[in-house]
C-alpha cells in the first residue's frame, strides 16, 4: 500500500529534492499535501506534478491571492493551522519537514504529538527544543528520521550496533568556500563569496551557514539531541571532495561511513525508505575516478563555531536556542549587507553572553525565548 506523504517546505532547495524522489517513487508514495510560504505558483506546479489534492500557504497575506489562481483539483488552504492539521490527519503516515527557519517547531511538535514519522530536514527545530522534541516522539510513539545528510549517514552507520559500542560520532564538512581563506581574508568576505558552495547546492541561509560553519556547529548540537551522544564524543573533520557524508567509531577504533556523490535526494529517500533502500536516479560512485580523498582538522580560531556550539551544549538549557536564533538574525542581516561575515560571530558571543542559562520548561517558553534573543540581536546590530 502506498504511503501518505505530507511535504513542507516543498519549494525550497531541500523540498525540491524530495519533490524529485516522490516523482521517480510514485508507485510507492501518495503526496496528499505540499505546503510553503509564499511561493504559490511553484506549489501548484508540484502538486499538480505529484498528484496532490492539497496545497497549503502558511503566509495568510498570499493566500486569497493563491486561492484565486488555485488551478482546478487542488484545494488550497492558508495559514499555519492549515499545516498541523494536514500533519496531523488520521491518514497521514510520513511528514517530510524542509521548513526553514522557527515556522518548522510547531509542525514537528504536532506531528511527533500525533505519534507520526517526521523525516527531518529543519535543524532549526533540535536547537530550538531538542529535548522537548526527543521527549514528545518518546512520549507518543512518534519517530524523527534524519534528513541533514550527516544526520542521515551517522543513522545507516548506527544501524546494526548496539550503542555502548560506539566511541565517537564524525560529522564530515566541506569546509565550504572559505575554507583556504586566512584572517584578513574572511573580514573581507562578501555575500557573493559566501554564496558559491563547494559542493552543495542549496538555499540562501545554509550556503551562509557553511561558509562559517555555523552550519557545522549546528549540526553537532542536533547531532547530540538526535543521537543522545555528549558533545566530547562528536567529532568534526573537513572532507572536501563531500563523498564520505560522516562516519561513527566504534570502540575497537574501526570507523564505518557512508560514501556517495553529494546529492539530497539520498537522505530524503533513505527517510521515506526506512529500513528499506530504493533505486535511485543518483549517479553510481566511481571510486576509481574519485581517486583520493582528503581530510583536515578545522581551524577553530579563524572558524569559531564549532567551539561556540560546544559552549552552548555545556551550558545547555536554553543556550542552543539562543545559538541559532541570534545566528539567523546576524545571517539575514549579512545577506542584506548590513553587517560584516566575521561579525556574524560576533553577534551570536555576545547574544549568548548576555543571555542568562535558563530552562524552558515548554512550547510559549520556547517561542517567547527565541523572540526575545531575536530582537536583542536586532538591537545590537543597530549599536554596530
Ligand atoms: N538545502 C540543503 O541542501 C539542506 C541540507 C540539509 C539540511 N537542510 C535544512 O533544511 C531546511 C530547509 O533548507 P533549504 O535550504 O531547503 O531552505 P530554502 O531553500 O530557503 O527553502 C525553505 C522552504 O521553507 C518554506 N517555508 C519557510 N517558512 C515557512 C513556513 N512558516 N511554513 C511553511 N513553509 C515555510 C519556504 O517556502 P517559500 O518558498 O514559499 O518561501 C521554502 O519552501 C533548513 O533547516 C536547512 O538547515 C538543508
Amino acid at each position: 500500500m502506498k504511503k501518505n506523504i505530507v511535504l513542507l517546505g516543498s519549494t525550497g532547495s531541500v523540498g525540491q529534492n524530495a519533490c524529485k524522489v516522490l516523482t521517480f517513487h510514485q508507485d510507492r508514495f501518495a503526496v496528499k499535501t505540499v505546503a510553503a510560504n509564499i511561493n504559490y505558483k511553484m506549489l501548484f506546479h508540484q502538486a499538480s506534478q505529484l498528484h496532490a489534492p492539497q496545497a497549503v500557504i502558511a503566509h495568510e497575506a498570499f493566500a486569497e491571492r493563491a486561492k484565486a489562481e488555485a488551478p482546478s483539483g487542488i484545494k488550497v488552504e492558508s495559514g499555519n493551522e492549515a499545516i498541523i492539521d494536514c500533519v496531523c490527519a488520521d491518514d497521514t503516515d510520513i511528514v517530510i519537514c524542509a521548513i526553514l527557519g522557527n515556522g518548522a517547531l510547531m509542525p514537528v511538535l504536532k506531528a511527533l504529538e500525533c505519534g507520526k514519522t517526521v523525516a527531518l530536514a529543519s535543524k532549526e527545530v533540535m536547537l530550538m527544543a531538542g529535548r522537548l522534541i526527543m521527549d514528545t516522539a518518546k512520549k507518543y510513539g512518534g519517530r524523527i528520521i534524519p534528513v541533514d545528510s550527516e544526520h542521515s549517514a551517522i543513522f545507516q552507520c548506527l544501524a546494526a550496533h548496539p550503542r555502548q559500542d560506539v566511541k565517537s560520532l564524525v560529522l564530515t564538512c566541506s569546509g565550504g568556500p572559505f575554507r583556504k581563506y586566512n584572517a584578513q581574508q574572511l573580514q573581507a568576505a562578501v555575500v557573493a563569496d559566501a554564496l558559491k558552495h563547494p559542493v552543495w547546492s542549496m538555499g540562501r541561509k545554509i550556503t551562509i551557514d557553511s561558509a562559517s560553519l555555523m552550519n557545522k556547529a549546528l549540526e553537532v548540537v542536533e547531532a547530540e539531541f538526535l543521537f543522545e551522544v555528549p558533545e566530547k564524543n562528536i567529532k568534526v573533520v573537513i572532507h572536501p571532495e563531500g563523498i564520505i557524508h560522516s562516519l561513527v567509531e566504534f570502540k575497537d577504533n574501526s570507523m564505518v561511513g557512508l560514501f556517495s556523490n553529494p546529492s539530497m535526494e539520498l537522505p530524503v529517500q533513505y527517510a521515506l525508505s526506512y529500513p528499506d533502500v530504493f533505486d535511485s536516479e543518483v549517479e553510481p560512485l566511481d571510486l576509481a575516478k574519485i581517486s583520493s580523498l582528503h581530510f583536515e582538522n578545522v581551524d577553530n580560531e579563524l572558524f569559531p563555531s564549532i567551539d561556540i556550539a560546544r559552549e552552548a551544549l555545556r551550558t545547555g538549557k536554553n543556550m542552543p536556542l539562543v545559538m541559532n536564533a541570534a545566528n539567523d538574525v546576524a545571517v539575514k542581516n549579512f545577506l542584506e549587507g548590513r553587517i560584516k561575515f566575521t561579525e556574524i560571530w560576533d553577534i551570536v558571543k555576545i547574544c549568548m553572553e548576555r543571555t542568562p542559562a535558563a530552562e524552558l520548561n515548554s512550547i510559549d517558553e520556547i517561542c517567547a525565548a527565541d523572540s526575545e534573543v531575536r530582537m536583542f540581536a536586532g538591537e545590537i546590530i543597530k549599536s554596530l
